[in-house]
C-alpha cells in the first residue's frame, strides 16, 4: 500500500506509531478517537459507574475507570497491543473503517481535510506504510514502543475559557464539577507502572504532545522532559504544546535547549479585551510577555479557536501576529459547547461576519499569508454551511 493509497481509503498511521492517554485516563488511538471520551459521566449529580465503551482501548490504573473495568485496566505498552488496537490495524489494512474513526470519516465523507489525512501526510517521507503492514502480526500485534505519545498529564489549570469545561480543566470545577468529582484529575502522576515503562524505553520516544489542562502547571509533564533529558534521549524527541502560556517557569528554558525541537502553539483567542473576555483569568500583558520571552527560545505560533465572540477581533489579532512576527493557526474552530459557535450567530451578524471575513482573506492573500487565508476562507464556509461540522478542523496535531 502506497501511502497516497492510504491516504486515500481507511488507514492512518496513528495506530502503528501512536498512544493517546486522556486526562481521564482513557487510552485513545489518537486524541479525536470517539471510543475515548466519556465527558457526559461527569454531568451526573451522582457518581455513575464509570463503563468503558466496548470499542475503548483500555484504561490506566489509577484512573476512575479502573474500578468499574477491572478486566481493561492496563499500562501504555499493553493498551498499544490491546484487543481494540489491533482490531483496529487489521481493519485498516483490511481496507475498512473502524467505528471510532468516525469523526475523520465524517469529514472526509463531507470533502474536508481529516486529522487521519493530515497525520498521514506528516509521516509520509519518515514512515514507511508498507514496512508497517509487513511488521503486523496476524493477530494485529506490533512489536514496537509506539514513538509519539500524548499523554494528557492532568487537567490543573489557571483558566476557565468560556468554551472550554470540566474535566478538561480545573479552573472550571468549582463552577461545573460534580460532587463527588475532585477539581484535579491526574491520573498518572503516581502511575508507578507508567514512569518504569517511560524510563524503559525512553530511548525509542521521538516526538510528545502536550495539552491538558495547562501542561506548564502538570508535574507529570516536567517530570518526562527530566525523565528524558536525565536519560540522555532528549535530543531525539520533538516536542509540540499546546498552552495558555499564563504561566511559563524560566527553568524550563534549559531542560527545551537538551529537546530536538519544541514548538509552542500558545492558545490566543483575541487581543487585549476579547482575550481577557474568552480566556476567562487571564490577563493580557502576561501572555504578550510570556509569548515574546518564549518565542527567544522556541517556534511559536498563536492557536486561535474561532468562535461567537472573537469573530470581529480577528482582524486586530491578524495584525498583532504580523507585529510580533508569528505564525497563526486558526484552524481549530469551536464546534461545541452550540452556543459559542460561529453558526449560531444571528442571520445578520453572519451576513456582515462573512463580509469581514471575507476582507480579512484579501488582506492575507495580498501579504502570501496563504494559511491564514486559507483558514479563514475555510471559516466562512463553516459559518454559512448547511451542515457546519464540514470544515471545522481539530487543530494542531
Ligand atoms: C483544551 S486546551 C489545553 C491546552 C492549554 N490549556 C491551552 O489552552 O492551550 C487545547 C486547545 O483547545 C482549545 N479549545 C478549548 N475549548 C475548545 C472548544 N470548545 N472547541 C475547540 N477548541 C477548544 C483551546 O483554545 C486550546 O488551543
Ligand atoms: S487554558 Fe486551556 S484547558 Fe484551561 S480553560 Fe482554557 S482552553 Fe481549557
Amino acid at each position: 500500500m502506497t501511502n497516497g493509497e492510504a491516504a486515500a481509503g481507511s488507514m492512518c498511521v496513528l495506530p502503528w506509531i501512536h498512544l493517546c492517554a486522556s486526562i481521564d485516563g482513557v487510552y485513545g488511538r489518537c486524541c479525536v478517537d470517539d471510543a475515548m471520551y466519556h465527558n457526559e459521566l461527569y454531568e451526573q449529580q451522582d457518581e455513575p459507574e464509570f463503563t468503558l465503551k466496548e470499542d475503548a482501548i483500555g484504561c490506566s490504573p489509577r484512573s476512575r475507570y479502573a474500578r468499574d473495568n477491572p478486566d481493561r485496566v492496563m499500562g501504555v505498552e499493553e493498551a498499544f497491543n490491546s484487543p481494540n488496537m489491533k482490531r483496529t490495524r487489521l481493519a485498516m489494512l483490511a481496507g475498512e473503517r473502524v467505528a471510532a474513526c468516525s469523526y475523520c470519516y465524517h469529514r472526509e465523507d463531507r470533502g474536508a481535510l481529516s486529522y487521519r489525512q493530515e497525520i498521514n501526510e506528516r509521516f509520509r517521507d519518515t514512515v514507511d506504510f508498507d514496512a508497517l503492514a509487513a511488521r503486523t502480526a496476524a493477530d494485529g500485534t506490533v512489536e514496537d514502543f509506539p514513538f509519539f505519545l500524548d499523554i494528557r498529564f492532568g487537567n490543573t489549570c489557571s483558566l476557565r475559557c468560556v468554551m472550554c469545561t470540566y474535566p478538561v480543566s480545573s479552573g472550571w470545577g468549582a463552577k461545573k464539577r460534580p460532587p463527588w468529582s475532585s477539581a484535579v484529575i491526574d491520573p498518572y502522576r503516581d502511575d508507578e507502572e507508567l514512569w518504569k515503562t517511560l524510563r524503559e524505553n525512553a530511548h525509542l520516544i521521538r516526538r510528545l504532545y502536550f495539552a491538558g489542562g495547562e501542561p506548564f502547571m502538570q508535574p507529570g509533564h516536567f517530570a518526562l522532559l527530566d525523565l528524558l533529558v536525565e536519560t540522555g534521549n532528549a535530543g531525539n524527541v520533538d516536542i509540540v504544546y499546546n498552552s495558555n502560556l499564563t504561566v511559563l517557569p524560566e527553568s524550563v528554558f534549559p531542560k527545551f535547549r537538551h529537546f530536538k525541537s519544541v514548538g509552542i502553539g500558545a492558545s490566543c483567542d483575541g487581543v487585549g479585551e476579547v482575550f481577557e473576555k474568552i480566556r476567562t483569568g487571564a490577563d493580557w500583558e502576561t501572555f504578550v510577555g510570556n509569548v515574546r520571552r518564549a518565542k527567544t527560545e522556541v517556534k511559536l505560533w498563536l492557536q486561535v479557536a474561532p468562535q461567537r465572540d472573537n469573530v470581529w477581533g480577528l482582524r486586530d489579532l491578524l495584525a498583532f501576529a504580523r507585529d510580533e512576527g508569528l505564525d497563526i493557526d486558526l484552524a481549530n474552530v469551536v464546534q461545541w459547547p452550540a452556543d459559542f459557535s460561529v453558526t449560531n450567530l444571528p442571520e445578520a451578524e453572519k451576513a456582515a461576519a462573512t463580509d469581514e471575513l471575507t476582507s480579512l482573506v484579501e488582506w492575507c492573500a495580498g501579504l502570501g499569508w496563504d494559511k491564514p487565508a486559507e483558514d479563514l476562507r475555510a471559516l466562512r464556509t463553516f459559518m454559512n454551511a448547511a451542515d457546519p461540522t464540514v470544515l471545522a478542523h481539530e487543530g494542531t496535531v
